[in-house]
Order: C-alpha cells, then structure tokens, then sequence
C-alpha cells in the first residue's frame, strides 16, 4: 500500500439550474486542480446542490460524469437524500434507506462520512443513531489514520447565525472522536467560509464553498452571512506516512 494519500474535499457546490452555469463551472475548476495535485479521492461534503430540485442533481450528475480520481457525494442541509439516490444509483457506496452514511476503505487513510442532516432543517445533529453508528465504523479499524467527514462545524465559529445552524450536539460528537485517537482530522463544510476549530483531540477544517464565501458576524448589530469578495476554494488534505497531514486551502 502507498505511503502518501491526497484527498480534494470540495464543499458547498450547490449547484443550480438559474446561473448560468457558474456553480459547475468552479466544481470543474476544483476538479481540474485536484487533477493537477494528484488527488487520489474527492469527497464532495454536502449542499451539493442550492434547492434540492431533480434538474440540479441532472447537472451535477451531468458535470462529474468523468471525475479525475473516485468521487464520492454527501448530504448537505440542501440536499435531499431520496433525490441523490435516484440520481446515483452507481453511487454505490450510499446506502439503500435511511442516513447516507458510508466509509471509504483501500486508501491508507480511512474516510468515515457521517450524514448529520436533519432533513426540513438548516442545522445538523448526530443524535444517538449517528454517534452509534459513528462509534462501529471507528471501531472496525483501531489504527489506520482517519479522516472524519461531516456537512457541519462540530464547533463553535462565534458565528452569530452558524452557531444556530451548526452541529447542534457537537459535544456527543466529539465524546465519540475522543475515543479513537486514530482520527487525524475532522473536515466539514456548510460554513461557506475557511475555519479551524476542535473536537476532541482532532483538529478540525471547515472547507470554504467552491462557489460563494460568506463574510462573518461576531458582535450584534453586524451583518449577517453577507456573500462577501473573500476566495471560494476547496481543500487539499496531504498524507504521507513519514510526515502526517497538512491541509491546504486552494483558491478558486
Ligand atoms: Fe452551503
């Protein structure tokens, strides 16, 4: 098995069928970057699309039909689980009912994604379902490096919205990280904005949108989730077996 592993995590695409094509246009930016740096995986980490519409999954489906490296999809607030089933039956990682929880083996670093949608709701939570079956997928591999991947901050940003609509049990979550200390990084999304928090002892990365930023609001009085001029982009999670991991930020 290789000693080096490059994960592209693209987040927030929310793809739409109203503009004109830019939302596609950045994923295959990101794509085509994860390409030149030599991803071996791409995971795209939720709000796939901007309203759950059947047309948005057509051209999502449509724009990663020939991805650089296996790309794999997770559920966003955005999302709508029964739609991504029906739009990727060769996804076949996804599970047949229920949460679209899955794990990513044969790559020297795990990949364990939790789907902590509420569907109908802007925020996350693991709930007793989520950190059970969190708990068993940790629990396969003791000591293979892990990348955790989840659609909300387990954290709190000190965002004035993004604290309402973040994971909501965050503290379960990380009761569950702190038991496996072969979890290396914690990547998650939904914040449209680059952050870095904790759980348990796994940092965690909060990836920007690849389409559009969001400014922050940590006092009353300023404004809420304005779309601001700050870079969309997607991460470059870099393994080796010598040297551990570093994540990147890439500019879109
Ligand atoms: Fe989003």
């Amino acid at each position: 098995m290789s000693g080096t592993f490059r994960l592209a995590q693209i987040s927030d695409t929310h793809i739409r069928a109203d503009d004109g094509g830019a939302a596609v246009a950045q994923l295959k930016r990101a794509m085509a970057q994860a390409k030149d740096y030599g991803a071996d995986v791409i995971l795209l980490t939720g709000d796939l699309v901007n309203d759950e519409r059947e047309d948005e999954y057509a051209l999502l489906a449509e724009a990663i039909t020939d991805p650089p490296a296996p790309l794999y999809l997770m559920p966003g607030n955005h999302d709508d689980r029964a739609r991504i089933r029906r739009t990727f039956p060769h996804h076949s990682y996804l599970p047949r009912d229920g949460a679209l929880h899955f794990t990513i083996e044969n790559f020297p670093v795990r990949i364990v994604a939790l789907d902590d949608v509420v569907p109908g709701e802007t925020h996350g939570l693991l709930r007793r379902s989520g950190a059970e079956w969190l708990e068993s997928a940790l629990s396969v591999e003791r000591t293979k490096p892990t990348i955790v991947a989840l659609h909300h901050p387990p954290f709190l940003t000190h965002d004035l919205l993004f604290d309402k609509i973040g994971l909501l049990d965050a503290e379960e979550f990380a009761t569950v990280v702190a038991r496996h200390r072969q979890v290396l990084r914690v990547i998650c999304g939904h914040h449209h904005r680059v952050a870095f928090g904790q759980a348990a002892h796994a940092p965690v990365i909060v990836a920007p949108s690849s389409s559009w930023t969001y400014g922050l609001a940590v006092d009353e009085g300023q404004k809420i989730a304005p779309k601001t001029a700050e870079q969309p982009g997607w991460v470059l999670h870099a393994w080796t077996h010598t040297g551990g991991i570093a994540s990147h930020f890439m500019g879109l």
